[in-house]
């Protein structure tokens, strides 16, 4: 059978492209309004299509926005913040970079002058070399490619990616930087209101920004985002998905097969959506005979223990190492563990119970009411970060029912 022209490849790790995004046309029509008047956070955990909607954002601008997009993940300076923007900035729009900043601001013009002279490829290299001072004087920098911005018709949608994992990093460097950078940037988003401003900001990341800036007393640095999460895909969207992936392949379907694997999946996360329909392709096309439900099971075993899988399963334990706090850390890791080995879950007071019992093997001694607060916290993070979910009032469970067999087989 021909396989038609039109049907997105499996994604698997990669950003979709943005032609074969599915799912998310009203809600990038939303995200385009809200910019109107607004600087948007969008939030989502790990995994969900947060890169795919900023490149569909890119590549598909409204109202005749110039898109510039930044992974700012590694970063730990400030100063490098605007040198990697605008390096990109440079490389996307090179005649609305002349004509904005590369006509009337000095160091732009030096930079430029290099690159011509001595071929210097990378701008933000070019920068570095026109002022050795770069780094100290990031706000001056700063303020001045934005107003030069701002004298232009053309407007700017600046996309920042993983942008709390930058905060992280100053955070650890050196927390006032991290402060003085947080009320700076409020400052610019503030004045011109994002109405008049030329520029709008859409920040993004998978770390929840709020509780960990809520954790160092700076939530208040960045409330003037308009906070829009991404959709998590409905069971509907889901059973879409896996029929029109196989069936237009050719694929026989037991019609219990689509909303089999959502019931399986649990809460979707997008790539694991993405894998485990791949594997029943793959299945499929070794013995070419129809699949059924027993199929959708046997995938997820095999998902579990696969390679390809592992190393992205593994990231859910590490990450929170990385960004939960002291005592939270081992704490989040046995609730995991304990919810892996129930059957349909466990109560909020079954939880806390464990959590006070873990605080007490460490020696935390803390009052009754906050280890209840702490432990609140803790369950609204797990949460937010997709870990868990409350299945019915009180009752809670693995968000995803392909972490949770990992989990139980890994580290139960
Ligand atoms: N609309 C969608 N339909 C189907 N699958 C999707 C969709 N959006 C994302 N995915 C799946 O999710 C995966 C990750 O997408 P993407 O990189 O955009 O997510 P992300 O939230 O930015 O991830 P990360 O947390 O790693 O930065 C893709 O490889 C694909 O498998
Ligand atoms: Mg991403």
């Amino acid at each position: 059978m021909q396989i038609p022209k039109s049907l997105p490849e499996f994604y698997t790790g990669s950003p979709v492209d943005a032609p074969d995004l599915r799912y998310r046309s009203a809600f990038l029509d939303d995200l385009w309004d809200t910019l109107e008047a607004k600087h948007v956070l969008l939030t989502a955990p790990r995994r969900t299509g947060k890169t795919s909607i900023m490149d569909h954002l890119r590549a598909f601008p409204k109202s005749g926005y110039a898109v510039v997009y930044e992974n700012v993940q590694d970063l730990d300076h400030p100063a490098e913040f605007f040198a990697a923007l605008l390096s990109r900035f440079y490389d996307e729009h090179p005649k609305v970079f002349r004509d904005t900043l590369g006509k009337s601001w000095d160091l732009v013009k030096i930079a430029l002058g290099k690159i011509k002279e001595i071929g210097i490829s990378e701008f933000k290299v070019a920068l570095r070399e026109s002022d050795p001072d770069w780094r100290a004087k990031w706000k001056l920098h700063g303020e001045r490619f934005l107003q030069q911005v701002r004298k232009h018709d053309t407007p700017i949608l600046l996309i920042v990616d993983e942008l709390p994992d930058m905060l992280l990093n100053l955070k650890g460097g050196d927390p006032e930087l991290l402060r003085e950078f947080l009320a700076w940037f409020r400052t610019q988003r503030q004045n011109p209101k994002p109405k008049q401003d030329k520029v709008r900001w859409l920040i993004g990341g998978s770390v929840n920004l709020s509780s960990t800036l809520d954790s160092v007393g700076m939530v208040d640095l960045i409330n003037d985002l308009e906070d829009v999460p991404l959709p998590v895909l409905t069971v509907e969207e889901v059973m879409d998905f896996v029929s029109t992936m196989l069936t237009e392949r050719g694929v026989g379907l037991d019609p219990g097969v689509p909303a089999r694997l959502a019931a399986r999946l649990g809460r979707p996360i997008p790539l694991f959506m993405q894998m485990i329909t791949q594997d029943l392709y793959r299945r499929w096309k070794k013995r070419e005979r129809a699949l059924g439900v027993a199929d959708v099971d046997a995938a997820f075993a095999d998902l579990v223990i696969s390679n390809a899988a592992r190393d992205k399963l593994q990231h859910y334990y590490s990450r929170i190492a990385r960004y939960y706090d002291g005592s939270k850390v081992s704490a989040a890791h046995t609730l995991l563990s304990r919810l892996s080995l129930s059957d349909g879950g466990l109560s909020r007071s079954r939880l806390l119970q464990d959590f006070e019992q873990i605080l007490a093997a460490e020696g935390v001694a803390w009052p009754a009411h906050q280890r209840k607060q702490q432990f609140n916290q803790l369950l609204r993070d797990l949460e937010n970060d997709f870990y868990v979910a409350e299945i019915t009032a009180d009752q809670f469970d693995f968000a995803s029912g392909i972490l949770k067999s990992w989990w139980k087989k890994y580290y139960a």
